[in-house]
C-alpha cells in the first residue's frame, strides 16, 4: 500500500511513523513533512505545489493518481476547512478527513457554537459580536473572567482569557478594531469563563461508528505552572485520568454521538478525527470548549505512541464505514514534551542548528517526533558542482524551522517516570534559544502521588 499524509508537523511525523510500521505499507509520502520525516524508514517528503487555480487541491489529487496512493490523510486543519476531502472524493481518491460543511466545527466558532446550541451539546453561554462597542457592553454586563474569541483559524492563538474587563476590552481591540487576527478575527465570540480540569477527547468517525482515540491531557500555555500566553501546544500525555468510566460515558452521549447525529441528519455525515476539548467540572460533567476537526498537535505523538493496531487498518475501515468500537493501546502512559523555538509563540526561529537529536535506532521508548525542522541548506559550504540534494539525508545539519521544534515523546510504567525519561532526552537537545516546559503531566502526576 502508500500513503500520503499531508502536513509539517509533529503529528505528521507521528501519523506517518505508525504508518510506515505496518508491513502492507510499502510507502508512506509526506507533503511536505520535516527532517524527521525525511529520515523515517519508508518515508519521503514531497512538495506539492499547485499549477491549477481553479482547484486548490489539485496538486494533491494529481499526485495520487499518478502514484496509486491507497489512503490520504490530511494532518492540519486549514486543508480541511477549505474543502480537500470533498476535492479527493470527487476524483475518486480515498482521504479521511472531514468534508469541508463538517469542518466548519473547527473553521467557525460561530458555527460551532450555534451547532452546539441547537443540538443541546454542554459548552460555555456565548455571544457573537463584528463591532466592538456591543462587544464591550457585553462584557461590562457579565464581567470578568471572560473568553474573547476570534471566529476564524488562528493558531491556537486566538483565544484570550481575560482576567479583568480591561484586558477583554483590549482584546476586543486588538481583534475586531486592529484586525490583528486578519479575517479570523472579524467577529469575535465572547464566552463565559468555565472552571475544570481540561482534557483532549479524540474519536475517528466514519459517519456512523465512532472510534474513541486513548485520552489526553494538553498544556495550551507557554510557561510552567500553566501560565503565560496560549500556544498551539506544549506538552501532552495520555492517558488523562480525569476522564474516568463516568466522564468518558458522558463525553460519548452529551458530545460525541450528537455530533454524528446531527451531522447525519443534515445531510453530511462526520467523516474523519474529531477532537473535542473539554472543561470538566469537579462534579465529572463535561462542557466542550472547542471542536476541532482533526488530530490534536501534539496530542497525537503521546497517543499514538501507544497505538498497537495499525493507524492504517483504522483510516481503511473508517473510510469503508466499518471503524470497530475499540482499537488495541500499550497500557502504559505516554508524554510528550514540546521543545520550542526562540520567541514562540509570538515569534518563531528559522536555521538554528539543533543538537543532541537521538539516534533514530535508539528510539523504542523514547521518541522524538519533529515538528519545525529542516536539513540546512549546505549547497552554500559545499564545492559548487555538488548537488546538495545527492548528499544523504541523514549525514545533514538538521535546523529549526518554526515554533514548535521536536516533541520529546517517552512511553513508560507512570506519568512521571514517563516524564523523567521524556526530561534526560529534552535535555541532551540544545539549539539557539530551545525552550521547554519540566512540568508537562503535573496535574496527573499530582494525582499519582
Ligand atoms: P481554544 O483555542 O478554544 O481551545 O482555547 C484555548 C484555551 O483557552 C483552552 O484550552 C482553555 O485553556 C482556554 N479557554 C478557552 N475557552 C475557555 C472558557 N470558556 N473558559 C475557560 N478557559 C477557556
Ligand atoms: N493541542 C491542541 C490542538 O491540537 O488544537
Amino acid at each position: 500500500m502508500k500513503v500520503l499524509v499531508i502536513g509539517a508537523g509533529g503529528r505528521e511525523h507521528a501519523l506517518a511513523w505508525q504508518c510506515a510500521k505496518d508491513d502492507k505499507v510499502e510507502k508512506v509520502y509526506v507533503a511536505p513533512g520535516n527532517a524527521g520525516t525525511a529520515l523515517e524508514p519508508k518515508c519521503q517528503n514531497i512538495v506539492l505545489e499547485n499549477k491549477n487555480t481553479d482547484n486548490e487541491h489539485s496538486a494533491v489529487i494529481e499526485f495520487c493518481q499518478y502514484n496509486d496512493i491507497d489512503i490520504v490523510i490530511v494532518g492540519p486543519e486549514a486543508p480541511l476547512v477549505t474543502g480537500i476531502i470533498d476535492a479527493c472524493r470527487d476524483a475518486g481518491i480515498k482521504a479521511w478527513g472531514p468534508t469541508a460543511y463538517c469542518a466548519q466545527l473547527e473553521g467557525s466558532k460561530t458555527f460551532a457554537k450555534e451547532f452546539m446550541q441547537n443540538n443541546n451539546i454542554p459548552t460555555a453561554a456565548y455571544q457573537g459580536f463584528t463591532d466592538a462597542a456591543s462587544a464591550k457592553v457585553y462584557v461590562d454586563e457579565q464581567g470578568a473572567p471572560i473568553v474573547i474569541k476570534a471566529d476564524g483559524l488562528a493558531a491556537g492563538k486566538g483565544v484570550i482569557v481575560a482576567e479583568t474587563t480591561e484586558q477583554a476590552y483590549a482584546a476586543i481591540d486588538d481583534m475586531l478594531a486592529d484586525n490583528k487576527f486578519g479575517d479570523a478575527g472579524s467577529r469575535v465570540v465572547i464566552e463565559q469563563f468555565l472552571q475544570g480540569e481540561e482534557a483532549s477527547f479524540i474519536c475517528m468517525i466514519d459517519g456512523d461508528n465512532i472510534l474513541p482515540m486513548a485520552t489526553s491531557q494538553d498544556h495550551k500555555r507557554a510557561f510552567e505552572g500553566d501560565t503565560g500566553p496560549n500556544t498551539g501546544g506544549m506538552g501532552a500525555y495520555s492517558p488523562a485520568p480525569v476522564v474516568t468510566d463516568d466522564v468518558h460515558n458522558k463525553v460519548m452521549t452529551q458530545v460525541i454521538q450528537p455530533v454524528v447525529d446531527a451531522m447525519k441528519t443534515a445531510g453530511h455525515p462526520y467523516t474523519g478525527f474529531l477532537y473535542a476539548g473539554l472543561m470538566i467540572d469537579d462534579a465529572g460533567n463535561p462542557s466542550v470548549i472547542e471542536f476541532n476537526c482533526r488530530f490534536g498537535d501534539p496530542e497525537t505523538q503521546p497517543i499514538l505512541m501507544r497505538l498497537q493496531s495499525s493507524i492504517v487498518d483504522l483510516v481503511a475501515a473508517g473510510l469503508a464505514g466499518q471503524l470497530p468500537d475499540e482499537a488495541d493501546w500499550d497500557k502504559r502512559p505516554a508524554l510528550g514534551i514540546v521543545i520550542a523555538s526562540k520567541g514562540y509563540p509570538e515569534t518563531s526561529s528559522k536555521g538554528d542548528v539543533i543538537s543532541g537529536l537521538p539516534e533514530l535506532d535508539d528510539q523504542q521508548f523514547v521518541k522524538v517526533f519533529h515538528a519545525g525542522t529542516d536539513f540546512a541548506k549546505e549547497a552554500d559550504n559545499l564545492d559548487a558542482n555538488i548537488n546538495a540534494n545527492a548528499q544523504n539525508d541523514s549525514d545533514r545539519e538538521i535546523v529549526t524551522n518554526g515554533g514548535r521544534v521536536v516533541c520529546v515523546t517517552a512511553l513508560a510504567d507512570s506519568i512521571s517516570d514517563a516524564q523523567q525519561a521524556a526530561l534526560t532526552v529534552a535535555g541532551a537537545i540544545s539549539f539557539e534559544g530551545a525552550h521547554y516546559r519540566r512540568d508537562i503531566g503535573h496535574q496527573a502526576i499530582a494525582r499519582e502521588s
